[in-house]
């Protein structure tokens, strides 16, 4: 969606839809706002009805005057800028339905809070919910309504210049957002290592990138037995993508993501049951955030230094599968035995994770994956498992995840854990004692391939995928990940 700052004196013409904001005090704010045209409001329109709670709509069509679009915001005094990106995506529901192309904001008056946050809260709002994964749906039924998408957004506001490059920047980061959503919700079959790598390769194509692809021999020299014990059951070989973006050539510092790529999930030999099999293509999710926000920092020229790496690959059932019971060598050297080949995450991330440490040497370590159903569990689809050897790290992604909406909450990760994943035969095993801390273990048992850089671990199994829609994120596939990581960026020193 194109985003666009106009000043606050123009001409809306009849057939436009202008689309104005009102909290619940909103008698006296309807003279507040900027623009003198929308006074015809007042005498045609009766809002006496109009409360002004969060997510009320009011759509009032005019005969010779522009048609309105009115949206509640809820107490003025309780209005954040994750309000005003759930309330724009209200904004959406109502434009798909009835098909219209391009609004015009009108941007509230809001006590105490910076035209700019409003302008940044509703326009992110409205690109991030302007989102459809329908391009499987050939029919182009008019009750095919998701398909309709807003082209454009008007923003009628003081401050027109800084306001621009504002828009300009959520117009990057929501596009991003919404391209990491179609790779997750793609098919495993066009979403497959070998597609994902070559995509990276895109991105180079940006100033600033570059990337490195090990196929399957790479992996083999480099011997990473995680990796390929994890990919044996499938057509597809194992690929570790190695994404990088130098945006401050003079420091030597860099942070360095690593993401979860399993492009399907089946369980392996500990196959999954019917009921939790049929999302598992969604299990690359932490990959596909890591891609974008390297692709977001680029094209935002962010002067930061960046590396994102990628191990990917399925875990499927075949005659050639890796089996519970068997013991793999990691690429630290350390031999995990497998008790339980669905927990596939924690194998390939060791030694993406030990790799990246010994080899690329970056100041700070972030995982991401969906790692554990146990997560889902405990926070449910709202918030993320955050679990962290580095205080100063956890607060970072903790602020990222308040300023971004997408949220995160400490688990520990004490070193009485460990016993959980002690193995009779091997060094460590993979898995924990039934059921007990699910998440921990997973955290803990990548812990064993951190040796002392600053490293957190976000497991991202219930907020990278909803069962249903929430405001501004929609049902599948969120994007979880592409925001906070870029707000990190921001923060991190270097
Ligand atoms: N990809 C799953 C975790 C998952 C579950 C993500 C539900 C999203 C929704 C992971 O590989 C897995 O299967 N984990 C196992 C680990 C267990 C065998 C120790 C789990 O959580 O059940
Ligand atoms: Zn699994
Ligand atoms: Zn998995």
């Amino acid at each position: 969606m194109k985003l666009v700052a106009k000043p606050a004196v123009y001409n809306l013409k009849t057939n436009d839809t202008a689309v104005i904001f009102l909290s619940e005090e909103h008698d006296n704010e309807l003279d507040n706002q900027i623009i003198p045209d929308l006074s015809f409001i007042k005498k045609r329109a009766d809002l006496s009805s109009f409360k002004g709670k969060s997510s009320e709509v009011m759509f009032i069509p005019l005969k010779s005057f522009p048609n309105i679009i009115i949206i509640g915001l809820g107490k003025e005094d309780k209005i954040t800028k994750e309000a005003l990106r759930e309330n724009a995506s209200v904004v959406v529901s109502v434009c798909k339905k009835r098909n219209i192309p391009k609004v015009h904001i009108v941007l509230p008056v809001i006590k105490d809070v910076d035209e700019l946050d409003v302008l940044s809260g509703i326009a992110e709002g409205l690109s991030l919910s302007n989102y459809a994964f329908d391009k499987y749906k050939s029919s182009k039924d008019e009750d095919e309504v998701s398909m309709k998408k807003i082209q454009e957004a008007w923003f009628y506001c003081v401050k027109t210049d800084e306001a621009a490059k504002v828009l300009k920047e959520i117009e990057i980061v929501s596009e991003n957002t919404n391209l990491c959503k179609d790779l997750i919700n793609e098919s495993s079959e066009v979403s497959n290592p070998v597609a994902i790598a070559r995509l990276a390769k895109k991105f180079t194509k940006i100033k600033g990138i570059t990337c490195r692809v090990y196929g399957k021999s790479d992996i083999e020299k480099l011997k990473m037995g995680l990796l390929l014990a994890v990919s044996k059951g499938s057509t597809y070989p194992p690929q570790l993508v190695v994404l990088k973006y130098n945006g401050n050539p003079k420091s030597k510092k860099k942070i360095a993501v690593v993401g979860k790529g399993i492009t399907y999930d089946s369980g392996g030999m500990n196959l999954k049951p019917s009921a939790s099999i049929e999302d598992m293509r969604s299990d690359m999710a932490g990959a596909a955030s890591c891609l974008y926000a390297v692709r977001v920092a680029a094209q935002l020229k962010l002067k930061k230094n960046i590396i994102a790496v990628i191990p990917l690959c399925e875990n499927m059932l075949s005659n050639k599968s890796y089996r519970a019971g068997d013991v793999f060598t990691a690429y630290n050297g350390k031999n995990v035995e497998v008790g339980n080949t669905d927990a596939e995450g924690r194998l390939i991330l060791a030694d993406a994770v030990a790799y990246t440490e010994k080899v690329l040497k970056p100041d700070y370590i972030v995982d991401i994956a969906t790692l554990t159903g146990a997560c889902l569990i405990c926070f449910g689809e709202i918030i993320a498992a955050l679990l962290s050897n580095n205080d100063a790290l956890a607060d970072m992604i903790f602020n990222s995840g308040e300023a971004t909406g997408e949220k995160v909450w400490r688990l520990p990760l004490d070193k009485d854990y460990e016993e959980l994943i002690k193995s009779d035969i091997a060094d460590v095993k993979n898995t924990g004692q039934g059921r007990n801390a699910g998440t921990i273990v997973g955290a803990t048992f990548i812990k064993k391939f951190i040796k002392d850089v600053a490293w957190a671990h976000i497991d991202i199994a219930g907020t990278s995928w909803f069962s249903k829609a929430r405001g501004y994120k929609p049902k599948y596939a969120t994007g979880y990940g592409v925001r906070l990581f870029i707000e990190l960026f921001k923060m991190i020193d270097n």
